[in-house]
């Protein structure tokens, strides 16, 4: 009898079609990596490794000690990968190249830890991946737009710990056995319900928004008597990957526009770590990904540590927030 949950590497050798192995390596790799991860958020209060690291990254963001752990462990687990030729993290000012680069090396981006002010709370928080590939030897180039992206994936790790893997032809999602530390398939080709009574947006932030992201929420707000028809709800995590995993499973739209206050730098969320993989993911899953007007996908990215808008799920909602954008 076919096993009904396959662990990543039954599924990457036998079920995901053809795929380079040095890629399947690579991806065990991360998954191995996120395995120590979850270990290291799971100890961390014996460990006294919850605080600030008392360091600022480069984008000036205060750094928790578990952001550099995370950051180390991925770092550690995937620099003897295969083909691999450069780490570009969201925690590192520049990339780091492990080997002069030739056609078909794979470059991986990623957020070690996501959500990380939720550390302290004892809330879910994730690490995001993307992989995309060296077009010709010598380019050192990093800054391709997301439609190059070759894989794209985030580890969850909440009351289940969990790997969400997508290589272009759909979105799988593995859970982490308890006791042999296995990820195995629970979550096979999901897909985003096209329409959604629920929105997540950081509220208090509600004096900088834009008009049209103001009239949008004013109108979910409404509900039953408003424009909409219905009534909404409304959830907010703080953590990326949390919110879109919510998304992913039961609908929803996510919302981190550029507004008054985050304007200069061009929004919240970084195009590489964040907005890239988590945008490939979600169109893989049937959804729509925006910079409330544009495909985040399409963009081509200027810096390693750009910052975009960020508007992403249910197709029909995400739509219906760029038709708020049309005068
Ligand atoms: P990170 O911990 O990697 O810096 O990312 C935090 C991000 C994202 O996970 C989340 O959606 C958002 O920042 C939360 O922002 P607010 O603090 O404005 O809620
Ligand atoms: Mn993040
Ligand atoms: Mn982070």
């Amino acid at each position: 009898m076919t096993d009904p949950h396959p662990t990543l590497r039954r599924f990457l050798t036998r079920q995901a079609g053809p795929i380079d192995p040095n890629l399947v390596f690579l991806i065990e790799d991360i998954a191995s990596a996120c395995r120590a991860i979850g270990n290291a958020l799971r100890n961390a209060a014996f460990e006294g490794t919850q605080g600030h690291a008392g360091a600022v990254n480069v984008q000036g963001e205060d750094q928790k000690t578990l952001d550099l752990i995370a950051d180390d462990i991925i770092a550690r687990s995937c620099e003897n990968s295969p083909d691999l030729a450069a780490l570009v993290s969201e925690e590192r000012e520049a990339a780091h190249w492990l080997k002069s680069p030739e056609a078909g090396d794979y470059l991986l981006f990623y957020d070690p830890l996501d959500g990380s002010s939720n550390i302290d709370v004892n809330l879910s928080v994730g690490s995001i991946f993307s992989v995309t590939q060296v077009a010709a030897e010598g380019d050192t180039d990093v800054l391709k737009p997301g439609t190059a992206q070759r894989c794209a994936a985030y580890a969850l790790y909440g009351p289940t710990m969990m790997f969400v893997l997508s290589l272009g032809h759909g979105v799988y999602g593995f859970s982490c056995e308890y006791g042999t530390g296995d990820f195995r398939l629970t979550h096979a080709r999901m897909r985003i319900p096209e329409e959604t009574g629920e929105f997540a947006i950081n509220a208090s932030r509600q004096r900088f928004w834009t008009a049209p992201i103001r009239a949008y929420v004013a109108d979910c707000l409404a509900g039953e008597d408003g424009p909409r028809g219905r009534d909404f709800n409304m959830r907010w995590t703080a953590s990326m990957v949390a919110d879109v995993h919510r998304i992913l499973t039961r609908g929803g739209i996510f919302l981190y526009p550029a507004d008054a206050d985050n304007h200069g730098a061009g929004g919240k969320l970084r195009l590489l770590y964040e907005a890239n993989p988590m945008a490939f993911l979600i169109e893989q899953a049937g959804g729509a990904a925006t910079l409330g007007t544009g495909r985040i996908l399409d963009l081509a990215p200027e810096g390693h540590h750009q910052r975009v808008p960020v508007v992403l799920g249910s197709a029909q909602e995400v739509a219906r927030l760029a038709d708020y954008h049309t005068p």
